[in-house]
């Protein structure tokens, strides 16, 4: 995935004969025309040299056989554009560079031409880029010039492609959907659109073409996909983008199944997996229950027990007072991988806090022996249950993170586990582990607003078996209640999800219903889309692919701004361009708008 799309087809009218990347030996003695930039200039005594530059490489030029005033290329600043008409010759044999693409050759310049001179640039794209992300940002332009960012963007591209290519062979629809619509919730606020032909009414920027696309079911798409952008006013990570691009797909008639088999084909064809790859399956319950969370880094152990009845009568407090409510789970790090000194636990102690966690206990078995931290707890009895749980007899370090939240104890060993991988070098970077974890629940309950919100989104299926309890709406079952609901984890990032939907008018009239919506505001909002429903839907079901998260995992950058062409900042700006921006006064007043300071 890492190869330029080169040209497979040439047409005559570029300035160029060449790019920057592809002189080889077999071209010695032609006659080549290059255009780039300047990236480097050298003086040997006497003997000059520039290495022009362009997305495909580098050549090295000679000028010992110009004719031309030399003194211009002491004077030419790096980043300028030129274009050099010369003879491709062989290098010296001590002149050879093997890091080099045009490595064994040189272009000897007849003809030199400057097309564009460069002011002195605020950093230089090649090699080790020096330069903060907000400068790089507000120079995107010249970021964008660096092998790195260029090699993302042929990643991206050539991603795009792979996902066309095997929708297409699948049997899918390619359809865009409008942007300017309505409210299509997913979890985040909307950006919205003020109208002017219709003052004081406003269109919301879709944050996921979920609505629209079920829509096209009904309308007998049968296999829809597209390659679209979502708006998502929320908090930004270095995962979450406020515009980001979702591969979105939907099916009629489809089963978890089919999706799943889709899905699989899709990654194997973009990763290039062998034909046999098969995506392993885990609930959503054991993959809290093994990595407290739920997209889960699969790539190395380091795997979570649930100790939480263990330490009854053990004389520990702490993990005594989360036996009637709450959770302990312990990780267990073998000596071999490392033995820990006790400012090192200690340490601890700050991986788990930003997730609430107060602490994390811990202690040693050497030599079969129980030592350190809470050890005098810790009886046989509770050492020989351990050692099951965790399936060793190793020595090593037991650590512990409890608490009288679940939550925080399932965030604060995700937390330390993840720390752990990565500390202890047990994570293969260039390894993919991909997991599908399904039965997510299908509605959470949030004490302080009192209510329910959907896990998902408010279109996704009540677990089959579960239908006739939704529909009576008993308020504990709802609690627990699993949702027809999937996602694709790869290596600890959520990198696409879906479910089956609810195709039943009278079952998403119960859905608003349990998600405190009156029949007002859902007429308002959804009255469109639960009519439609009522005219002969197919079952059906889909998947969005977040496309950004899989060019970051194929790219392997953990920044999604690497990924993205003109990326905002965490604070959901644009330093380039600076947007968002101050309208003209007039602007507002056509569209009936006032702002408040
Ligand atoms: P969901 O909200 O899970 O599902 O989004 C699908 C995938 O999109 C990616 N993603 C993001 N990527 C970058 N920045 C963001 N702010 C962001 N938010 C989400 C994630 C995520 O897995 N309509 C449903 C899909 C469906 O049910 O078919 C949806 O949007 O990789």
């Amino acid at each position: 995935m890492k190869e330029h799309n080169r040209a497979k087809r040439k047409l005559d009218g570029l300035l160029r004969s060449h790019s920057c990347g592809e002189l080889t030996k077999e071209l010695v003695g032609q006659t080549v025309t290059l255009c780039g930039w300047n990236n480097k200039y050298r003086d040997l005594g006497g003997l000059h040299f520039i290495d022009i530059r362009d997305k495909f490489g580098l050549t090295q030029l000679a000028f010992d056989e110009y004719q031309g005033d030399l003194a211009i290329l002491k004077e030419l600043s790096l980043e300028s554009v030129i274009k050099i008409t010369g003879k491709v010759r062989q290098r010296p044999e001590s002149a050879i560079n093997k890091n080099m693409l045009t490595g064994e050759v040189e272009v000897s310049v007849q003809e030199f031409e400057i097309l564009s001179k460069a002011n002195e640039p605020p950093f230089l794209p090649h090699g080790k880029v020096q330069a903060t992300e907000d400068l790089r940002l507000k120079y995107r332009y010249l970021d964008l010039r660096s092998e790195k960012l260029q090699n993302i963007l042929s990643i991206r591209s050539n991603a795009m492609k792979a996902f066309r290519t095997t929708l297409y062979d699948h049997g899918f629809t390619e359809v865009e959907t409008p942007i300017l619509y309505k409210t299509t919730p997913e979890g985040a606020r909307d950006y919205i659109v003020p109208s002017r032909v219709h003052p004081g009414k406003f269109y919301a920027l879709p944050q996921s073409p979920q609505t629209l696309k079920q829509l096209l079911m009904i309308g007998n798409t049968d296999k829809y996909f597209q390659i679209c952008k979502c708006f998502r006013d929320e908090d930004l990570r270095a995962d979450r983008q406020p515009e980001f691009s979702q591969v979105d797909i939907e099916v009629s008639f489809a089963s978890q199944d089919y999706i799943k088999n889709l899905i699989t084909d899709i990654v194997k064809n973009l990763f290039e997996l062998p034909s046999d790859f098969e995506v392993p399956v885990m609930s959503y319950q054991d993959a809290m229950k093994i990595y407290g969370t739920d997209k889960p880094d699969a790539r190395f152990g380091l795997e979570h027990r649930i100790v939480t009845p263990l330490f009854k009568g053990s004389g520990f407090k702490v993990f005594e007072s989360v036996i009637e409510e709450g959770l302990n789970k312990s990780i267990f790090v073998p000596a071999k991988f490392k033995e820990f000194s006790r400012k090192e636990v200690d340490s601890f102690v700050e991986i788990v806090k930003p997730h609430g966690g107060k602490g994390v206990a811990w202690f040693k078995v050497v030599d079969g022996n129980i030592s350190g931290g809470i050890s005098k707890f810790v009886t046989e009895d509770i050492l020989k249950k351990l050692q099951v749980l965790h399936n060793t007899t190793e020595d090593g370090t037991y650590l512990f993170c409890a608490d009288t939240k679940a939550s925080v104890a399932h965030s604060s060993a995700d937390a330390l586990r993840r720390h752990l991988g990565n500390e202890l070098n047990l994570i293969k970077k260039d390894d993919y582990k991909f997991l599908w974890v399904n039965d997510f629940p299908l509605l959470e309950y949030d004490d302080e607003d009192a209510r329910f919100y959907a896990c998902h989104h408010p279109f996704t299926m009540p677990k089959n078996d579960e239908l006739d309890n939704f529909m009576n709406g008993d308020s504990d079952r709802l609690k627990s209640m699993p949702a027809e609901a999937y996602d694709l984890v790869c290596n600890g990032y959520e990198m696409g999800g879906g479910s089956l939907r609810i195709f039943q008018e009278d079952v998403q009239k119960k859905m608003f219903e349990t998600l405190g919506m009156g029949e007002d505001e859902v007429k308002e909002k959804f009255g469109f889309f639960v009519e439609a429903l009522s005219y002969g839907t197919p079952p059906h079901a889909g998947f969005a692919f977040g496309f950004d998260r899989t060019v970051m995992l194929l790219a392997q950058t953990d920044n999604i701004r690497d990924v993205i062409s003109f990326p905002k900042t965490n604070a959901a700006t644009d330093l380039m361009a600076h947007a968002p921006s101050n309208v003209e006064a007039e602007q507002l007043k056509e569209l009936s708008l006032k702002v408040e300071k």
